[in-house]
């Protein structure tokens, strides 16, 4: 009995290299990632829509697994980018050798994968996530982790639309948490261990590394030593650290200068830094600020003092670097939404660059500009909740399929508000730059200077980019039919007349 159900799952296999070739064929572009050998974005994207849709017919389970590599840009950094797509690679033949034969496990970017784990209620596809969690965990010398977010229709996620938007949203849970963390729809985060922080104590004596280690130790972290500034600088080189305690009177180079190299170095400054000093004079102290140094401890530390310091510098460089992977995320669902609709091929980044130049002839200040960088990047990461039919139907919306199309801006809204602190007026852009100045527009109606600039700008610029570019059902308009449509909208009250005034001279500007 078994078998046989083994044999039908192997005869719905998603990835059969015919199929593939069939549809490379039929959609004439690659659906193998060249780096790795795994299906690429485009036929995860088509698969997915093609398996929810079983899915919802059949009513069997189906989940979605996102997974991304923790600090990865600091690692290519660091390690270069031969070394980075040795990672890549690596990680990738672990996740395929951790997944069933009927489960599809692609690369959708750089170092973003996905999983459809099919006929798979949540609760398997979390025991298969732990294994691909442990196997690259094991991966050697590699000391890389991933993060895991989860979304399971029909018991978990209630339509199968949203699949991809709550994988999403579970990943930036896992990485809110820290390294190494899986999460999942309606779940609180799973029970895995996290990574301990590695810290790394300097000093020349071995009497005052073993003190410092056993003052640490019921922080249970990994303690790295070094007796010399060398050997602190070549372990730097060679592990992430999440703390430095070091010494400054050490023979050939003392503790200022370490610290200043490692203040210096792009790929390092972010690892906070307590000089542990006997030195109380005040000009210590100040060349040890000069040199970067995040905080003092004297000699010899008292415990409760050093375990407080710790603790709280740990947790701010964690905070640090999982908001860098958070903004990666975000990034990447950015991309998605780009691949799923199929005019946009660079949209993202001619709005964020076109209202940047606008926002300067405007005279914002530089937070507004960012929220137009970000903000042009971000706008429609809403659509991921849309389904790819909607999005790309050559007629028009009906009436429901009009509601859904303009639930993207909410919906991207509320999928950015947990980050509210750093994306800042980005968020209003998300969220309101489909209104009009006439209050016709959505979601809320807003009218003339209620509208915040930065989105009044992107409405703009997101609209000028939709014309002029080439659609499956069409072709797109001359720059200047373009134009002609645009002064129409400002005429009729729609657009900021004072925008699309800018935008045309910059454009006559570059004829
Ligand atoms: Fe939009």
């Amino acid at each position: 009995m078994i078998s046989d159900n083994i044999a039908l799952l192997d005869e719905r296999r998603l990835i059969d290299p015919i199929d593939i070739n069939t549809y490379e064929k039929q959609v004439g572009a690659p659906f193998i990632d060249s780096l790795t050998g795994l299906p690429n974005h485009g036929f995860f994207s088509m698969t997915l829509d093609r398996e929810t849709k079983r899915s919802e017919r059949y009513g069997s389970h189906i989940s979605v697994g996102l997974i991304n590599i923790d600090s990865f840009r600091l690692l290519n950094k660091s390690k270069g980018s031969v070394e980075g797509d040795r990672i890549i690679r690596k990680v990738a033949e672990c996740i395929q050798n951790s997944v069933r034969q009927v489960d599809l496990a692609a690369r959708l970017y750089g170092d973003f994968f996905a999983v459809i784990f099919t006929e798979s209620a949540l609760e398997n596809a979390v025991n298969a996530a732990e294994r691909i969690r442990s196997n690259v965990e094991k991966m050697q010398n590699q000391m890389v982790t991933i993060s895991i977010g989860l979304s399971g229709y029909p018991r978990h996620t209630k339509k199968s639309s949203s699949l991809l938007q709550e994988a999403y949203a579970a990943l930036i849970k896992a990485k809110t948490r820290g390294k190494n963390c899986i999460s999942y729809t309606n779940e609180t985060t799973s029970e895995v261990d996290r990574i301990a922080p590695n810290v790394l104590i300097v000093d020349d004596i071995p009497k005052n590394l073993k003190l410092l280690e056993a003052l640490l130790h019921p922080l249970r972290y990994h303690v790295f030593k070094a007796d010399s500034g060398e050997a602190a600088l070549d372990i730097m080189g060679k592990v992430d650290m999440d703390l430095v305690l070091l010494d400054v009177m050490m023979p050939v180079m003392d503790g200022f200068e370490v610290c200043r190299r490692i203040k210096n170095d792009p790929q390092l400054r972010m690892v906070p830094i307590i000089l542990v000093t006997a030195l109380e004079d005040s000009e210590s102290k100040i060349r040890g600020i000069e040199a970067g140094a995040d905080d003092f401890i004297s000699k010899p530390p008292n415990k409760a003092e050093l375990l407080a310091r710790t603790r709280s510098l740990i947790k701010l460089k964690r905070i640090n670097s999982n908001l860098a992977d958070i903004e990666n995320v975000l990034f990447s669902l950015a991309k998605t939404v780009e691949a799923k609709d199929a005019y946009t091929h660079g949209h993202i980044e001619r709005v964020s660059n076109l209202s940047m130049v606008l926002g300067r002839k405007l005279g914002l200040n530089e937070k507004e500009l960012e929220a137009l960088k970000y903000g042009g990047i971000l706008h429609d990461i809403g659509k991921i909740a849309v389904p790819t039919a909607i999005l790309n139907k050559p007629g028009r919306l009906n009436e429901e399929e009009w509601e859904v199309m303009k639930s993207h801006s909410l919906v991207g809204y509320q999928i950015g508000l947990p980050l509210e602190k750093n994306l800042g007026p980005a968020l209003d852009v998300i969220r309101y730059h489909h209104e009009k100045m006439d209050g016709s527009g959505y979601p809320d109606n807003l009218k003339g200077e209620d509208i915040p600039i930065v989105a009044r700008i992107v409405a703009v610029t997101d609209i000028y980019d939709a014309m002029i570019t080439d659609r499956p059902y069409r072709k797109g308009m001359s720059q200047k039919e373009a134009c002609d449509n645009l002064l129409e909208e400002a005429e009729n009250g729609k657009l900021d007349r004072e925008i699309v005034q800018l935008l045309l001279e910059h454009l006559k500007y570059n004829y």
